[in-house]
């Protein structure tokens, strides 16, 4: 069995920051989304991995996985255009050849690994295995209808009027005859050749598909706000108190984190949070599910709930609260006088 983990498209729901990385690289708690799902890969037998990018991003993805050994796997790049789910396997025929696959996108994280999905998967001989979970907005991902036995009855990518809320969830595992599925559908309404459409044509052909709702949490870093519940989710479940950096008349509560070369002073950190490597923080208050990114300096401010990439200042900021912060980013207070004054990207998006 293969992986082919999706690291392409577009990102524009997460404009200004995918002008400049892919949207698989956005960090929560300080790691990208991507590294955590190779995490899960590598918790199962694969070992052999394709990963699909984008021609803008696919740089940054191949700098940050390199040749995957840092995961123990052997990884390769298909760059494809963003032309849909099904395209990218249709674009990884000559990588995945017959073997079967578990297709992960790259910009979700769950909180259950993959080996009881494979595990299904190979014992009971199955052509596709699809992940579902109970969401609020059905109308915004791919939908599925089950019978009361729990078979799939139908399948359709962000149905304007839902028939159910269990959305078809990042993670899929597939049998070789997926690409004779694919081979039959046409691009949707948006111009995408659609995994959905891909899985209801397997279906309608007497494939064997089948359903298993996850028992986790699951997120999908789409927008703002994703990125931030995804970086207090996993800051929750994983963050233990580990202070490595110098802590100079200042309160570190809880579960903690503080990488080497980091000054902590005259401040209050309270967890969970992670402060990155060689960060200054002075005269200043992190709150709880914050991540500061290495080189990052915060004077005389308060945060919380937010996500700090690297080399950013904050100086002299009442309260930061639910922010999301690209690299190298300036936010700083005008003491002068109460103008604003901005320097914003492309798309950015500025409350005050
Ligand atoms: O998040 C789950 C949802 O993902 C499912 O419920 C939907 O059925 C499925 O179509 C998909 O919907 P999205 O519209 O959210 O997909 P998105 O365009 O965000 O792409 C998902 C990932 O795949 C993302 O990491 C980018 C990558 N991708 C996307 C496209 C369209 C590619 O690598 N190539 C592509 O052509």
């Amino acid at each position: 069995m293969k992986a082919l983990v999706l690291s392409g498209g577009k990102g524009t729901r997460l404009r200004p920051l995918t002008f400049t990385c892919a949207k698989q690289l956005i960090p929560v708690a300080n790691k990208p989304i991507l590294g955590y799902v190779l995490d899960q890969v590598a918790a199962t037998s694969i070992k052999k991995v394709g990963i699909i990018t984008a021609n803008e991003t696919g740089q940054f993805v191949e700098d940050y996985v390199k040749d995957g050994s840092s995961w123990n796997l052997n990884v390769c790049y298909i760059p494809q255009e963003p032309l849909g789910l099904a395209h990218a396997v249709k674009t990884a025929r000559r990588f995945l050849g017959q073997d079967s696959f578990v297709m992960c996108l790259g910009d979700n994280v769950t909180g259950q690994g993959l080996e009881a999905f494979v595990k299904k998967f190979k014992n009971e001989h199955l052509d596709a295995l699809i992940i579902l979970k109970e969401v609020d907005n059905p109308s915004s991902f791919g939908i599925a209808q089950l019978d009361e036995k729990g078979n799939i009855v139908r399948l359709v990518e962000k149905p304007k009027t839902p028939m159910g809320n269990l959305a078809i969830i990042g993670t899929y595992l597939f049998s070789a005859k997926v690409h004779e599925a694919i081979e039959r559908i046409k691009p949707s309404w948006r111009g995408e050749l659609e995994i959905t459409d891909a899985i209801q044509e397997m279906i309608n052909m007497g494939f064997s598909v089948k359903a298993e709702i996850l028992n986790s949490w699951w997120l999908d870093t789409g927008k703002k706000d994703d990125i931030l519940s995804a970086n207090a989710r996993i800051l929750d479940e994983y963050i233990q108190r580990d202070v490595k950096g110098t802590v100079t008349n200042s309160t570190v509560d809880g579960r903690v984190k503080v990488e080497p070369e980091a000054k902590i002073v005259n401040s209050t950190i309270r967890g969970p949070c992670v402060i990155g490597k060689g960060v200054l923080v002075e005269n200043s208050f992190i709150g709880p599910y914050t991540s500061i990114g290495d080189g990052s300096k915060i004077y005389n401010s308060n945060l919380e709930y937010c996500v700090v990439q690297d080399c950013v200042t904050v100086k002299d900021i009442e309260r930061l609260e639910d922010s999301l912060i690209g690299k190298n980013a300036k936010v700083t207070r005008n003491q002068r006088n109460r103008t604003i004054k901005l320097h914003v990207g492309d798309y950015s998006e500025v409350e005050v």
